[in-house]
């Protein structure tokens, strides 16, 4: 077989802070009720005065060098999602090269928001089947509480914050990425959007429905483009942003409930992050078998859109 990417390992971290749908109610004018029926959101993880993004980031991706699982000389590139950097530069991932031990690799981050994750595959992806590189570090880190306004019940309640880390590799074998797509928008910007040094803005009932419309083409693109259907799928991670995204596009793809997973009740939307964070939780509840075909599919800010076929 031709050289392939195989998502080799994922690992996540989340700051300790929670912040619950109870304390919410007190911040603003809203109720538990109202965000766990429109959202399926109970709870989130939020920094702390004094954490980084940064932070969350290293021990994600360090968990994948402590459990050695990754050899950390292995590593060629280091590239990072995130819609939230410390600077404008340098970049987050030239920051974590130097607090990983990874001084030296090329690293940098890039803008997809919450579709960071599936743009973050693809560029690893292409890096390897070119034979550029074999083994690339994807950080997905987002702090989106430093650019919620916390005044506004509209967009507050649905955020979190959290970093996933993944490592892609070469591979012979078919365990590889089958398909990937990305897309993108900007014809949409003004449904979500953050200015500089401001805070996010949305109008959510455009976001609701282009998502549906883009992740369900995405996703029945991506399946097409592997030779699968929906059949040969076991289990649907998609980017968790509202439980009623989620449960509209299972119902466009036909997705039964038990070959979807869905964990934004603990974490909110996590943007880049939420795809890779609810893999490791699926892989953790044993829901993610060795040979198993996935489909990933996520959307978000630009609006941007990707969707992946993979067998693990
Ligand atoms: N608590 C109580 N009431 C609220 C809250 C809140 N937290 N937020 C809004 N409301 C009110 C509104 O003010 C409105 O009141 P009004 O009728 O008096 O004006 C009422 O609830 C209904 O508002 P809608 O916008 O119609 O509510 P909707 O059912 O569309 O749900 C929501 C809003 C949850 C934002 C939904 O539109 C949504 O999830 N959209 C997608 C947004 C999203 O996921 N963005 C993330 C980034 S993109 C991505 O990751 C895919």
């Amino acid at each position: 077989m031709s050289v392939g990417a195989r998502l080799a390992g994922v690992r996540f971290s989340v700051p300790s802070k929670i912040l619950t749908n109870a304390d919410l109610e007190k911040m603003v004018d809203t109720t538990d009720d109202w965000i766990r029926t429109r959202t399926g959101i109970e709870r989130r993880h939020v920094l702390s005065e004094g954490e980084s993004a940064t932070d969350i980031g290293m021990a994600a991706a360090q968990q994948l060098f402590s459990d050695g699982k990754i050899d950390k000389s292995s590593i060629d590139a280091l590239i990072v999602a995130t819609a939230t950097p410390e600077m404008l530069f340098p970049s987050t991932a030239c920051i974590l090269t130097h607090k990983l031990g990874l001084n030296g690799v090329p690293a940098f981050d890039f803008s997809a928001a919450c579709s960071g994750f599936l743009y973050g595959l693809s560029i690893a992806k292409s890096y390897i089947e070119s034979g550029t590189f074999r083994s690339i570090l994807l950080v997905c880190v987002e702090a989106l509480s430093r650019i919620v306004d916390w005044k506004d019940r509209n967009t507050c309640v649905l955020f979190g914050d959290g970093a996933g880390a993944a490592v892609i590799t070469a591979t012979e074998d078919d365990r590889r990425i089958r398909s990937i797509l990305i897309g993108a928008d900007g014809q949409y910007q003004e449904y979500l959007y953050v200015p500089l040094g401001g805070t996010i803005a949305m109008s959510g009932r455009d976001v609701f429905q282009v998502a549906c419309r883009k992740m369900t083409e995405a996703a029945t693109q991506a399946l097409a483009d592997a030779h699968l259907t929906i059949d040969d799928i076991d289990l649907v991670i998609p980017h968790q942003a509202n439980t009623r995204i989620i449960l509209q596009v299972a119902k466009q793809l036909r997705i039964p409930e038990d070959k979807l997973f869905v964990n934004i009740q603990s974490y909110g939307n996590t943007s880049a992050a939420s795809i890779p964070i609810a893999y490791r939780e699926a892989e953790l509840a044993g829901r993610v078998k060795p040979g198993a075909n996935l489909l990933f599919v996520a959307f978000g800010g630009g609006f941007t859109w990707g969707s992946a076929v993979l067998k693990v």
